[in-house]
């Protein structure tokens, strides 16, 4: 762990400009500077960073963060990669604690299964490299099939000695748990001992978006029957087969980039292709493709091309999940290997330019692919071309873009010889099925033509009209931004002899606004705001107070991230700019009103909720005693409503 002291260090180092210019070209723009985003395609710039809150923003996609965060999201680092990068830009040095087992055991579980699979992944690739046996064996097979050692480090391929408690006695006497070791599934509960799930294998670490290892492949060595080819990692609280893919962390910039993602059977595909210089590949590791896994691909693109090998009933049984593909609204391609090929070996026995080539000529759209191997079939049998319309249109049908659906009854009707007007008919009564079924089915039942109405609809059913969470976070807002700031209070009291003066004095905006929120009672609903509030309470009571960098650089990221989304509101760094300074200005300007009209709505939220909840319960009480004491509640809480409303409306005149 790095102490606290250099985290410390580092965000006091860290200059977001600096930091960002690093990869982003940054133009001076008032006080902030403008780039384009490099979390999203962009023309025109609206990724914005302002030096003074030491934070940056886009508008165009919602990224936010500070200089941690940004190398995080860029280099996809972890956090303490990411806080070892900004050390070394400033010349900060690391200082780091050694775990103690206590330390070890009080981290979150899911951090320790990480940390332990790092741990057992750096184990088996120095096995590999350095281990008699893990050079005679793995090493030399690794090699056989051509693998750079510069490939083998990226994917931090390794060896698993063929022993049954190696790494799981190695594990334990460095302090990880029993617990953390079964959890994995890296080793095997035996009752009296622990033993290796992996041994003799080579082995192939699976990666998280963010390069966490969350699994493992290996591969057994000898042809041998007996043993399966490749023993995974069990599904666990950090491994979902079907929701990760393997490769996708170094595939994921390569992804973006290209507009395109390659999607491969094996581990051993994806690494091939990456030798050869196709970084934007990933595979599904046997199974066949999920929505969770397809949904992982559109985050970066719309795009997907199979590479396939196999015989055409193979292809033909994966038919079923490529419709689960075109659902998602994603197009895909097709790229047929020669009989007897597959991704890895065809990479192998040629050049990089050539599978380049090859891949680029071979790949065809989906439908046209189905189309044209289903129709050498039919041949000759109207029968089968009946059904094969039928098919085809059923496919079609997947793809929720009605402009795109067009398209491709044009192109089949060519591919089939069949009038468009015939294909289009059959379209329409498939949809009109769908649409159908869909109106009794359940809402999770996905349609693609009808779902963007129906997600409008039930967002509407979730609309909660007394939701409170916006006005808190204004407050929260202003206690970040101004907290520290001085207001004049004027306030009407009594003195000894009972005459009313005006009394005058100054608190700082902190002050006033938690002074409020203790004296109704209100805390709020957001567990996080109420942590700042409570992080601020803390400093007050020695006399100081935290201002918005404090937070921003917090050392607990979810905090410092809360923060950053807080602060990091339109009204502050908007892309129209000239308008929102004067916004601004007039913000800090009149902080008293700023803070009455943002206090007094979460008043009037909380009032109006509560009289709700009144108003229920005098619907249901059958009890006249209750509903009399109730009916008072409801009065006086009306009268405070009102006097708020009156307030809020009322000119100020302090
Ligand atoms: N697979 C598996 N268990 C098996 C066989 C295969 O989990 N018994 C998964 C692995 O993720 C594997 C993928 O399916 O990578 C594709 O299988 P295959 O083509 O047989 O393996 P390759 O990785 O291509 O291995 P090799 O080229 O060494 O045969
Ligand atoms: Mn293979």
């Amino acid at each position: 762990m790095i102490k606290p002291e250099t985290i410390q260090k580092i965000f006091d180092a860290a200059r977001i400009e600096e930091v960002v210019s690093d990869f982003v070209t940054l133009k001076k723009r008032g006080v902030n500077y403008i780039g384009l985003c490099p979390f999203h395609n962009e023309k025109t710039p609206s990724f914005t960073v302002s030096p003074a809150k030491g934070i940056f923003k886009c508008f165009g996609c919602g990224k936010a963060g500070n200089s941690v965060k940004f190398i995080m999201e860029h280099e996809h680092y972890s956090y303490p990669e990411a806080l070892k990068y900004i050390a070394k830009k400033y010349g900060i040095e690391v200082e780091e604690t050694e775990l103690s087992t206590e330390e070890k055991q009080q981290m979150d579980e899911r951090d320790s299964l990480f940390a332990l699979n790092t741990f057992i992944s750096n184990y088996f690739q120095d096995n590999l490299f350095n281990s008699e046996e893990g050079k005679a064996i793995g090493l030399t097979y690794f090699k056989e099939r051509d693998f750079l050692e510069s490939t083998m480090k990226k994917f931090q391929l390794g060896y698993a000695a063929d022993e049954w408690e190696a790494y799981s006695k190695h594990a334990l006497a460095n302090g990880y748990s029993k617990d953390s070791l079964v959890k994995t599934g890296l080793s095997i509960d035996k009752g009296n001992r622990l033993m290796d799930r992996f041994r003799g294998r080579v082995m192939f670490p699976i990666h998280n978006l963010t390069g966490k290892v969350i699994g493992f492949g290996g591969r057994i060595l000898s042809s041998e029957k007996s043993t399966a080819k490749y023993v995974n990692s069990p599904e666990s609280d950090i491994y979902s087969k079907s929701k990760s893919l393997y490769g996708i962390f170094f595939a994921r910039n390569a992804i973006v980039k290209h507009e395109n993602c390659f999607l491969v059977e094996g581990y051993t595909d994806v690494i091939s292709l990456h030798q050869a210089g196709i970084e934007n590949v990933v595979a599904s590791s046997g199974t066949s493709l999920t929505v969770d896994q397809i949904k992982l691909i559109k985050r970066f693109t719309p795009n997907i091309t199979i590479l396939y090998d196999g015989d055409a009933a193979g292809i033909k049984a994966s038919f079923r999940g490529i419709d689960l593909i075109l659902y998602q609204g994603m197009n895909v391609r097709i790229v047929l290997f020669p009989e007897g090929e597959d991704p890895d070996s065809f990479a192998r026995s040629h050049t990089s330019s050539e599978l380049e080539g090859f891949i680029k000529k071979e790949a065809v759209d989906f439908i046209k692919f189905k189309t044209r191997l289903l129709l050498d079939e039919t041949l000759g049998d109207p029968t089968a071309k009946v059904k094969l319309i039928k098919e085809i249109v059923q496919t079609i049908a997947h793809i929720p873009d009605a402009i795109n659906r067009t398209v491709y009854i044009q192109e089949c009707s060519n591919l089939m010889e069949i009038p468009e007007q015939t294909l289009m008919n059959e379209l329409n009564k498939l949809l009109r099925e769908k649409y159908r079924k869909n109106l009794r089915q359940q809402p999770d039942q996905e349609i693609p033509v009808e779902t963007s109405v129906k997600q409008r609809i039930s967002e509407q059913m979730a609309f909660n009209p007394f939701d409170i969470e916006e006005h808190e976070k204004q407050v929260v807002r202003l206690v970040l931004l101004y907290g520290t700031e001085k207001i004049k209070i004027r306030e009407i009291i009594r003195d000894e002899l009972d005459e009313e003066v005006v009394e005058e004095h100054e608190e700082s905006v902190a002050q006033y606004i938690l002074q409020n929120l203790e004296d109704d009672g209100i805390r709020f609903e957001n567990e996080m705001y109420n942590r700042i509030f409570d992080e601020v309470k803390g400093f007050m009571k020695n006399g100081n107070i935290p201002d918005e960098h404090y937070f921003v650089n917090h050392p607990d990221e979810k905090l410092a991230s809360e923060a950053i989304s807080i602060i990091a509101t339109p009204y502050e760094l908007s892309a129209n700019w000239e308008k929102n300074q004067i916004h601004v200005k007039q913000e800090e300007d009149d902080l008293l009103k700023t803070i009455i009209t943002t206090l007094n709505p979460l008043r009037t939220k909380l009032i109006s909720r509560h009289l709700n909840e009144l108003r229920e319960k005098m619907k249901t009480s059958t009890d006249d005693a209750e509903i009399f004491i109730l009916q008072q509640q409801f009065f006086e809480l009306k009268k405070v409503a009102n006097e708020i409303d009156k307030e809020l409306k009322r000119p100020f005149d302090y």
